[in-house]
């Protein structure tokens, strides 16, 4: 193939490598902890780093780096490296480079316990954290200091749908020698590729839409080489590594990332525009919908919008969780990304530990609800929401 760059979904397929062991089609799973070797001498040169090869699991096994391989490609990265839980590769990103008296900016708008961990582990071993609005570039300004090493943010940001210009605001960092990390769970990298916006680091929980079918807990980061190394020293050296079986589950829902994200996009922007027009809602979140505070910036730098829609119910909580406790289709549950459709309540779900000044200065109000649209029929996605929403009125009377 002499393509100088394949596309999207042939990367998705083919990143992998084709010379998988034993002429096998799809990466088999190495279930395996230790691998042997040929002789002392073998063993001496693996560990010496002169021979190719593999040592031990936690070292490196051959089907979670197929997986990283495909990472990388899609983000247009030189390197990914395997975490089991986006939390994990949260912490892998950002630990190592750090030691006490560091600082770190962050999002305000982020996953409840990404917020705890910067917030109330980081700040234990005496790492502390500013948060701030990153849709405004002059917040970060004014939060540098000089042992600010990274500024860390979601965009779109969980569960507000925040958007933040990646480009900007890594301009910015760059000027004062600050390090950008985007949390790309909700856009993927088939809607945007903050790599090439001028981020330092990608991460992912790649429980949500990478794997896409919920069956698996999964993380990654993504970046240049300088940076990935410093991180897989710091996974080597302090274990949180994934699982083969994992990575084998991870790495084939990932063949099917562009034709889901095409119809989660789709799905979202119909459920949306369902929602905007709807007497009984208040408020939608979406970067789609051309009302939207993000939406200009998330034309710029997104190609599609996802499937994760916010919205606010007339009649508060009361009818909030009447909502959740119709619907039929959507499945009450937390997590999000799946191929089937989820619903939850931030306020006394995910984001249940984030303090309520915090949630409100955030706009995340008691009544909005998180919609994870997945790929059923639209149809029949915007039926279960008028059903739902009517009874909920009729029980809560709004
Ligand atoms: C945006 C975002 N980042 C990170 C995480 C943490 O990922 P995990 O649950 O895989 O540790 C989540 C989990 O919901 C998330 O929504």
């Amino acid at each position: 193939m002499n393509k100088k760059k394949l596309g999207f979904t042939t990367r998705q397929l083919h990143a992998d490598g084709h010379n998988k062991p034993l002429h096998a089609h799809a990466m088999p799973i190495f279930q395996t902890s230790t691998f042997w070797f040929d002789s002392p001498d073998h063993g001496a040169a693996l560990f010496a780093g002169e021979a190719e090869g593999h040592i031990y699991t936690r070292l490196g096994n051959p089907t979670t780096e197929a997986l990283e391989r495909v990472l990388a490609s899609l983000e247009e990265a030189e390197e990914a490296v395997v975490f089991p839980s986006g939390l994990a590769a949260i912490q892998g990103s950002t630990l190592p480079f750090m030691k006490q008296g560091d600082h770190l900016i962050s999002g305000d708008t982020l996953y409840g316990p990404s917020l705890s961990l910067f917030g109330d582990i980081f700040a234990n071993y005496g790492i502390p954290t500013t948060f701030v609005n990153t849709a405004d570039p002059d917040e970060i300004k004014k939060a540098i200091r000089p042992e600010t090493k990274f500024c860390f943010l979601e965009t779109p940001a969980n569960p507000t749908n925040k958007i933040t210009d990646i480009k900007v605001v890594s301009d910015l960092c760059h000027e004062s020698g600050v390090k950008i990390i985007i949390d790309n769970t909700y856009a993927t990298p088939y809607n945007q590729t903050p790599l090439t916006l001028g981020a330092d680091m990608v991460i992912h929980s790649a429980t949500k839409y990478l794997n896409g079918h919920g069956d698996v807990i999964g993380g990654c980061v993504i970046g240049k080489t300088e940076d990935t190394e410093v991180v897989r020293n710091y996974r080597t050296g302090t274990g949180p590594v994934s699982s083969p079986f994992d990575s084998f589950l991870y790495l084939r829902g990932l063949k099917t990332l562009s034709m889901r994200m095409e119809r989660h996009n789709a799905n979202g922007l119909a459920v949306a525009e369902f929602l905007e027009k709807h007497p009984d809602i208040d408020k939608v979140m979406y970067p789609g919908l051309p009302n939207d505070p993000g939406h200009e910036t998330a034309k710029r730098q997104m190609k599609g919008f996802s499937g994760m829609v916010a919205f606010e119910l007339k009649g508060g909580y009361e009818a909030a969780k009447e909502l959740l406790n119709n619907t039929e289709i959507f499945i009450l549950a937390v997590s999000l990304g799946t191929v089937d459709s989820l619903i939850q309540h931030p306020a006394s779900m995910t984001h249940a530990k984030v303090p309520k000044e915090l949630r409100e200065m955030q706009g995340l109000t008691d009544n909005l609800v998180r919609l994870s649209v997945g790929c059923e029929d639209t149809d029949d996605l915007i039926e279960d929401l008028e059903t739902a929403i009517q009874k909920a009125k009729a029980v809560v009377g709004v």
